[in-house]
């Protein structure tokens, strides 16, 4: 009974859309089971660009059951839009599945989380105003709204109660105009409509397939470091993106996973604020953000580049039990004359591997670099590892060392085929 977990072993953004989109072609059913459209991986099949938020990337495997489990937050306007863009572009929706537990992004979050945003000064976390903040924080005070409220006779009572509430918060303490409830009303009847043949138990249907031993793939969004409890607290989302996540965001038991897939940037990026501690200000950090298109996908915003930290990766593989590493973005790191690896942080004098829990330790951490020779020419074209450049290969293989995990596929190219395989999944 195969269950396979892939997520970002850095600050998200690693890279997961593609990887994922290997395995999907061989899973069964692909779950995402976190976060909400504040994610994004693109996937570029034969030149076309996929951009997904919402949906797993199973869809793109036309009729492949995918499920969007109880643990996501849904923005179902988002979701809708989705869902039309890539019908347009010839997907099959027929098999999609949404959990009636998933909380629903509500116009309330996204107009708070911008307003709080913008109200924080320095104090901004510098979140993707998609709502996501508030939608979770709705969850845990027991506020929120599910899929299964959408459907519920009781929807218009409960959404008149809450969006009182709202409004009070909006006018007086932020000054703005109150939200309308008749129209948000209406907006919610027509999703439900859109949206009614979707909604579902997803844990019972994904229970069922566990027990006939079909192939899971659960996809994560976001990454180790933005995770609510291990993650550079307060600069992370309101999510556990970890595999520790799978579980409970899918219904499924812990057992479920017989692999886990740590998806490594050759490189560290991040988008919003926090601290970074292989961070490049120079020109070499200019370099990486332009060879590598490094925008966000969601929200266009200039990603913050540095140095591969092994810390993060390491703090990753023991957190996450990472059982393979997926590297990506090998060929962007290429061309340059020296690359560096952190391996430890110096913290007044004393030298750690373990990531620590305070924003203050990782601010005065200076990182203890490993320097390596660069690889230059074109290496889109490499399927064999041993194809790939000395160089290149003495990298991979000082990650399988410091990290003791092996690294089971590398991405030369952003195409769905521009990957080296070392290892088989799903067996
Ligand atoms: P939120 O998830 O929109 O609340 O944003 C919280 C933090 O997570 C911010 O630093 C965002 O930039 C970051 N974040 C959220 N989603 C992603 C993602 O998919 N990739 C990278 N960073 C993300």
């Amino acid at each position: 009974m195969p269950g396979i977990a892939v997520f970002g072993a850095q600050w998200g953004d690693e890279g997961k859309g593609r990887f994922v989109d290997f395995l999907a072609s061989e899973a069964d059913v692909v779950i995402r089971y976190q976060g909400g459209n504040n994610a994004g991986h693109t996937i570029i099949v034969d030149g076309v660009t996929y951009k997904l938020h919402l949906i797993p990337a199973g869809v793109l495997y036309n009729s492949k059951p995918c499920v969007i489990g109880n643990g996501v937050v849904i923005d179902p306007e988002s979701l809708i839009e989705e869902m039309e863009t890539l019908k347009k572009q010839g997907a099959t929706l027929d098999n999609l599945m949404i959990s009636d537990r998933a909380h629903m992004v509500m116009p309330y979050h996204r107009l708070l989380d911008s307003l709080s945003e913008d109200d924080a000064g320095e104090a901004m976390i510098g979140t993707t105003k998609r709502g996501i903040g508030p939608c979770y924080t709705d969850k845990a005070a027991r506020q929120g709204l599910r899929m299964c409220d959408l459907l519920s006779d009781s929807f218009a009572e409960k959404l008149r109660v809450l969006l009182e509430q709202k409004n009070m918060i909006l006018t007086k303490i932020y000054g703005g105009e109150p939200l309308d409830y008749a129209g948000m009303l209406e907006q919610f009847m027509g999703y439900k409509e859109r949206l009614r043949q979707h909604i579902c138990d997803t844990s019972l249907i994904c229970y069922d397939f566990y027990k006939q031993g079909k192939k899971l793939l659960f996809e994560g969004a976001q990454g180790m470091l933005l995770d609510i409890d291990f993650g550079t607290y307060p600069y992370v989302t309101s999510s556990h993106p970890t595999s520790g996540g799978v579980s409970i965001g899918t219904g499924l038991p812990p057992a479920v996973l017989t692999d886990v897939v740590g998806v490594v940037k050759a490189y560290t990026t991040r988008v919003g604020k926090g601290p970074f501690v292989t961070e490049l200000l120079d020109g070499t950090g200019d370099y990486i953000r332009e060879r590598g298109q490094e925008y966000g996908t969601t929200t266009g915003r200039p990603r913050r580049c540095g140095w591969l930290d092994l810390v993060i990766v390491g703090f990753a593989a023991r957190i996450g039990g990472i059982t393979s590493i997926a590297l990506s973005r090998m060929d962007t790191l290429g061309e340059l004359d020296r690359v560096k690896v952190c391996v430890g942080y110096d913290i007044d004098g004393k030298v750690t591997k373990n990531y620590p829990a305070s924003l203050d330790d990782i601010a005065s951490a200076k990182p203890v670099y490993k320097e390596f020779d660069g690889w230059s020419g074109d290496i889109s074209h490499i399927r064999e590892y041993n194809g790939l450049p000395q160089s290149a290969k003495e990298y991979v293989e000082f990650i399988e060392s410091e990290t003791g995990v092996g690294v089971g596929m590398i991405g030369v190219g952003p195409e769905r085929s521009e990957c080296v395989l070392r290892r088989k999944y799903f067996v």
